[in-house]
């Protein structure tokens, strides 16, 4: 990919058309003992009062990465890169730890501290002296955390991806992050392989630095940072490793400092245009049931109007493109070389499906950017013609149970469609009995028991996972079937859940139910053996019950909630509990909403003494 192609109105002498923020820290004449000491140290490792005074943008980089945070901790590396672009613009870069998400090692959850770093970098961003921030983006949660918080403070920033791990191969197959992990479960409950066999064929997932290689949440998030247009185009698939990530490191460093110069902020471009391009997109690659969640939440923090509902309407029709494990064959690296997001966006845009005049993080629109993007492999990015399956975006159900929570369209298979099909004439409706589980420890202890009666036609339901239940919303709804069924031939149940699913599971879930049971969501009154039945003409779920039940349940509602919400044990857990939403409006924290664009809003923070 040609360097320069990424990058529109480089201007390394340019002019600041304002006033920088960081002078007023630096260089401010009317309050010299404040000035003295904000610079001083600074100096200490060795910047000079030249560069601190003389207009140079200060440039923040954001630093995801750590040996907690394996997924992101290539940036560490590219962080160099990245300082020479903001060097060779003529900026000063200065680089600052973020608070580490990772999403598989982080108990309980890594959803608990998505809001969490996003505060703390909102604290950061808004309170030193920083004209513009490169976000270090990559792992899960990483990504909605810092795209929020860039999103609340609104000062110039760009997003660069830490990319993807090589492919995973084992015995000549491919084997992908997370998606592995269901397979393996098979084979170990189907006693094809033993423990170690386990693990080493989950571990043949993970063969180099970088993030998942399928398109789970982390590359869903970093292919729709580069859709909103916060990171460069053709940035978000490059495999960690490669040499073209040095490079787009460099450009995105070189990048930040002209659009300080032009006081680009994500408020010009995270727009409603720009959202709804990024659902499209989401549909297009398959992407994580995650995204609702974090975009949602993204939007909230900015000021743009975006609903579940505008998943639906927006995305439920776009074809599925990215032949992408979990729901295709292929991984990261073909990603990459079939031509990645601009390739998809390319598609949609010549389809129509996309808005053209969206701004972008290099100074261009969507259409400029990749309306000649095609694919470079027609097997692994299909052209828009020829899709992998028509319809891929979510559907977004309502009903007794809850009054919202999304199904992706695309797991919906005839064998599905077969065994919960209730009425012949209508092929859109389905029903079947229940097992609830209180939580993944209550699923895992029972899901073997023969008394639950779990047959081919059981939907398996999870509660107590969401956001307030299982602080931050656990990534459990996905169970898979008892180890006789899996024998049998049966490797999938649906299941309802007011957790999330990992966007590396493929399984057929209802799931980010809202509100929880925890909250007093209707999943709460469910009991094993009730009769549940999803009408996707009529976008319900409801469970077969007459008001005069449910009413009786209601009253043991109390009772059930507090089995289900085990006692905080950390004071970010009783706080988060406090004041975060529900899964449909983005579980963000929801005093921090009204605190929108603060570094133009709120002006300057006081001087620290
Ligand atoms: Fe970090 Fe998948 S666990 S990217
Ligand atoms: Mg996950």
């Amino acid at each position: 990919e040609d360097g320069q192609s990424r990058v529109a109105d480089a201007n390394p002498v340019g002019t600041n058309h304002r006033r920088l923020r960081s002078r007023g820290w630096f260089d401010n004449p009317g309050n010299p003992d404040m000035t003295a000491l904000y610079i001083e140290r600074y100096l200490n490792y060795g910047l000079s009062l030249e560069e601190l005074q003389s207009d140079r943008p200060i440039i923040g980089i954001a630093q995801s990465g750590s040996d907690l945070v394996p997924c992101n901790r290539h940036h560490l590396v590219l962080a160099d890169r990245v300082r020479e672009g903001i060097r060779d613009a003529g900026g000063i870069a200065i680089e600052f730890p973020t608070h580490p998400i990772q999403e598989t090692g982080k108990r309980p959850t890594a959803g608990l501290d998505r809001n969490l770093a996003y505060m703390a970098l909102v604290e950061v961003l808004y309170g030193y002296p920083l004209d513009g921030v490169v976000l270090t983006i990559g792992c899960d949660k990483t990504t909605p955390a810092a795209l929020m918080a860039a999103a609340t403070v609104d000062i110039p920033a760009i997003a660069l991806s830490v990319g993807p791990m090589l492919n995973g191969w084992f015995k000549g197959a491919r084997t992908g992050s997370g998606t592995i992990v269901w397979k393996a479960r098979e084979l170990l409950a189907a006693g094809e392989i033993d423990y170690q066999g386990f693990i080493r064929l989950v571990a043949s997932s993970a063969p180099s630095t970088g993030y998942c290689n399928t398109m789970g949440t982390a590359t869903t998030m970093n292919s729709l940072a580069e859709a909103l247009g916060m990171s460069l185009p053709g940035s978000a698939a490059i495999p960690a490793p490669y040499r073209d990530r040095q490079e787009c490191a460099w450009e995105t460093g070189k990048r930040i400092v002209e659009m300080v110069r032009a006081n680009r902020r994500p408020s010009d471009i995270m727009t409603r245009a720009a959202f709804l391009n990024a659902i499209r997109v989401n549909s297009a690659i398959g992407g994580s049931t995650n995204a609702p969640i974090h975009l949602n939440a993204m939007a909230r923090h900015i000021g743009v109007e975006l609903t579940l509902a505008d998943w639906e309407e927006h995305g439920a029709d776009v074809p599925l493109l990215v032949n992408l494990q979990p729901a295709g064959e292929y991984l990261g690296e073909d990603y990459y070389r079939a031509g990645g997001v601009p390739a998809v966006m390319g598609e949609l845009l010549r389809a129509g499906l996309l808005d053209g005049s969206a701004l972008t993080a290099n100074g261009r629109s969507v259409a400029e950017n990749v309306g000649e993007a095609r694919s470079e492999d027609e097997d692994v990015i299909r052209p828009f013609a020829r899709p992998l399956r028509p319809h891929a975006g979510l559907t977004v159900l309502s009903g007794n149970l809850f009054d919202g929570a999304v199904m992706k369209l695309s797991v919906i298979s005839e064998a599905f469609r077969a065994r919960f099909l209730s009425d012949p004439d209508d092929p859109d409706a389905f029903e079947g009995r229940v097992v609830v589980f209180d939580g993944p420890e209550d699923y895992h202890a029972r899901i073997e028991d023969p008394a639950l009666g779990i047959d081919e036609r059981t939907i398996l339901v999870i509660r107590g996972a969401g956001p307030v239940g299982y602080p931050g919303g656990a990534e459990v709804v996905n169970m898979r079937p008892p180890a006789a069924l899996i024998r049998a031939g049966v490797h999938n149940l649906p299941c309802i859940g007011d957790g999330r699913q990992s966007g590396t599971s493929y399984s057929p879930s209802i799931l980010n139910a809202a509100p929880e049971a925890a909250m007093g969501g209707g999943l709460a009154l469910l009991e094993t053996g009730d009769r549940v039945r999803i009408d996707l003409k009529r976008r319900r779920a409801d469970v077969l019950l007459d008001e005069a039940e449910l009413a009786r349940r209601r009253a043991g509602l109390a009772e059930i909630e507090e089995r289900i919400t085990p006692e905080s044990q950390t004071p970010w857990q009783e706080i988060q509990r406090g004041i975060t939403g529900q899964f449909d409006t983005g579980a963000t924290l929801e005093p921090a909403v009204k605190y929108q664009r603060i570094a133009e809003t709120k002006g300057l923070p006081r001087d620290s003494h």
